[in-house]
């Protein structure tokens, strides 16, 4: 069956632990591929994206590829074609979907009819792609993240939620803070709870950043609630990431934000200009991830051959991985 991206939940443990090695050995050498070379993919856009859709392009272009855009203005998508029917038409032409969409459902139906691989590139729900390339991000800095705490600021939404099965795979702790209202999705919470995610939750903004070594913030009104911005802007306003807010955090916390952001909202200018700030390399980050993930996609690299040192020697990186 093809390779599926729709959720982090698509991963295996090593998976997922191999994407973040595999990143960063792409990141740090002078990596060229063919990988792609042949192969087309086709981009289905239905929302506005810059970081996500640009480090796609250019990682499938370097890794020998072609992308195609689809819009909803100038495809049939837009007149209401069905998603099934679509599915199987580009499964004749194309070697792969990479998709941004509202319901996360039309990302399942894309899956179910068509027979190649389908990447999330955002749905209304889930940012995998944007969370696992993150975690490069701490790991660059904190690599043991047993000892990493992350707070998220702000609302319940398809990045918090995917940061939150990040937090199934990886061992740092993490804090979810949000409006009363504002909470993740109840089933994503208990799932990630049940799979062993170290996940707590509170109200209180100082609560949630207190200690945190990284603190998360994403804009209040995700892309299809603009109606909703005036009202959000006035709930959320205890939650801005500012310096007062981060006095409570760690020392050396850092703040992430998976941009876009909007100043004076979510986060003050100060900080996202600050020397907390990490997001640019948040940002730099998508396009090594997005390479890794397009080879755990098209390639057969072997993600049990990383290693790591402890105290007591060298070991095989997930000696006990349980999935
Ligand atoms: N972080 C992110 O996904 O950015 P874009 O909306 O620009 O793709
Ligand atoms: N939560 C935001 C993320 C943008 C990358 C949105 O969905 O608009």
């Amino acid at each position: 069956m093809a390779k599926r991206l729709l959720t982090t939940l698509n991963l295996s443990y090593s998976e997922a632990w191999g994407l973040l090695f595999r990143a960063a050995e792409i990141k740090n050498a002078n990596y060229t591929s063919d990988l792609l070379a042949g192969k087309t993919i086709v981009m289905i856009f239905e929302k506005a994206s810059t970081r996500t859709r640009v480090s796609f392009e250019i990682a499938v272009n370097q890794m020998g590829g072609k992308t195609l855009l689809m819009t909803r203005h100038d495809s049939q998508l837009g007149r209401h074609e069905p998603i099934a029917d679509t599915a199987r038409v580009l499964s004749r032409y194309a070697d792969g979907l990479i998709v941004r969409t509202y319901a996360h459902s039309t990302l399942d139906f894309l899956a179910a009819y068509s027979d190649i691989p389908v990447i999330n590139a955002l749905s209304d729900d889930f940012h995998p792609c944007q969370i696992l390339s993150d975690m490069l991000t701490i790991t660059e800095r904190t690599p043991d993240l047993e000892k990493v705490r992350i707070a998220w600021v702000g609302d319940g939404n398809n990045v918090a939620h995917s940061l939150m099965q990040a937090a199934i795979y990886f061992p740092f702790e993490l804090f979810m803070t949000f409006p009363k209202g504002y909470e993740p999705n109840t089933d994503i919470i208990g799932n990630c709870l049940s799979l062993g995610a170290k996940i707590y939750m509170t109200y209180d903004p100082e609560e949630g950043v207190e200690d945190a070594h990284y603190v998360y913030t994403d804009v209040w009104a995700s892309m299809g609630q603009e109606d909703e911005q005036e009202k959000r802007a006035e709930i959320f306003a205890p939650y801005q990431v500012n310096e007062e807010l981060l006095a409570g955090a760690h020392p050396d916390c850092k703040v992430m934000h998976c941009l876009p952001a909007h100043r004076g909202e979510e986060i003050t200018d100060e900080v996202i200009e600050g020397p907390r700030s990490i997001v640019w390399d948040q940002a730099e980050n998508r396009l090594h991830m997005q390479k890794a993930i397009l080879e755990w996609v098209y390639g057969n690299h072997d993600y049990h051959q990383y290693t790591v040192t402890t105290k007591h020697g060298k070991h095989q990186a997930f000696p006990h991985a349980p999935f």
